[in-house]
């Protein structure tokens, strides 16, 4: 017996192909984006006054302009950038520049396209997991902890005192007061410090389980002067403390854990009762079928797929993923102890939600 082939409609083929090209051609870009991003192009651009010829752009970012003339024609029809044949100059407007260059009137978005190397560089490690279902330890990722670094600068940084610390009531009076603060998985710490900083007399101690944060956050510390905060590596799965800070922090830190659960019911037992914990983590829902119009969703979910679940899976957990959902978050948080749980989300950080719960 012979199946019967489905009947094609030729249109939506087409209609389909057409979606397919268009995405490979973005992924290119994105790579692209990132290229510019790591070399300072768009930065070198605006700081021309908004683009130039390939050559003086070349001279002014101090690289080959060969190279410099391929990646703006890329960019060009990319969408990017902008071209006149006469003049032979590429040019970035203003409203594309503050959204991809340091220090823009927006968001960079041009960070995030530095996870596109960073997954490509891991495929066949990648394509090794899927048949195993083993995990990936975090050491094997390049500049993962700088990428996340300079994403915390954005999310959490930029907006720490005036919008992200006075939603916890009156933390700030606290930590002027002084007080003991924890950062749970604190990466190169960038927010502690800048909180130890503005802080001078309250302590505050930051853990994560690699070594290469740690070292570049004591290192930042110290070329700092601040002598009001602590790094260290700890494997938090292990963290057993009872009752000594005030304040604790997690950026981002929760879905990537061994056992978030676990971890969070660690969390609230290391909280002095009245304490507060700070908590922002992806926002998407738990639900794929919810998530079609949450910001970057498939990139997320990608990123999960890449990254934040083998590192999981890595330590023995079971690799919840970064879209785990604030659903689960909720709960969790709940079986943990916390009651009272106030769930918020930022104009300024549409990817993530945060989380203000007291012990
Ligand atoms: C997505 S990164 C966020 C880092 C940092 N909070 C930030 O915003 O830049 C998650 C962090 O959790 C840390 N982490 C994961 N599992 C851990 C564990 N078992 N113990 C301590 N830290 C852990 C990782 O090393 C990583 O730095």
């Amino acid at each position: 017996m012979t199946a019967l082939k489905p009947e094609l409609d030729e249109a939506r083929m087409e209609e389909f192909a057409g979606r397919v090209c268009e995405i490979l051609n973005d992924g290119a870009i994105g790579y692209m984006i990132f290229v510019g991003h790591r070399l300072r192009l768009f930065d070198v651009m605006s700081d021309l006054g908004g683009g130039g010829t390939s050559a003086a752009i070349a001279v002014q970012a101090g690289l080959s302009e060969r190279y410099v003339l391929e990646w703006a024609r890329a960019l060009t029809v990319g969408g990017i950038l902008d071209y006149d044949p006469l003049s032979e100059i590429f040019s970035l407007p203003p409203e594309r520049a503050a959204m991809l260059c340091r220090g823009g009137a927006g968001e960079n978005l041009a960070v995030f396209s530095q996870h596109v190397p960073m997954m490509a560089a891991m495929s066949d490690t990648m394509l090794e997991v899927f048949r195993t279902g083993d995990g990936i330890p975090y050491g094997q990722y390049p500049c993962f902890h700088e990428v996340m670094a300079e994403d915390s600068a954005m999310s959490v940084v930029s907006a720490l005192f005036d919008t992200i610390l006075p939603m916890t009531g009156d933390t700030q009076h606290r930590l002027e007061q002084g007080i003991d603060v924890m950062d749970a998985g604190c990466g190169r710490g960038l927010a502690l410090m800048a909180m130890a900083e503005r802080y001078p007399d309250s302590r505050f101690r930051g853990y994560d389980l690699c070594e290469e944060a740690v070292e570049f956050a004591s290192a930042e510390a110290d070329r700092r002067g601040l002598i009001n905060i602590f790094f260290a590596v700890k494997d938090l799965t292990h963290l057993d403390l009872e009752g000594e800070f005030d304040l604790i922090t997690s950026f981002d830190a929760v879905h990537d854990q061994k056992d978030p659960a676990d971890y969070l019911k660690r969390i609230f037992r290391a909280l002095r009762p009245g304490g507060t914990y700070l908590m922002q983590d992806i926002g998407g829902s738990a639900k794929v079928e919810n998530n079609h119009d949450f910001p970057m969703a498939a990139f997320l979910y990608t990123i999960s797929c890449t990254h934040c679940t083998p590192v999981s899976r890595a330590q023995g957990g079971e690799g919840l993923g970064t879209m785990w959902g604030w659903e689960t978050a909720m709960d969790m948080l709940s079986d943990a102890g916390f009651g009272d749980i106030e769930k918020r989300l930022f104009d300024h950080d549409p990817m993530n939600v945060w989380f203000v719960v007291r012990r």
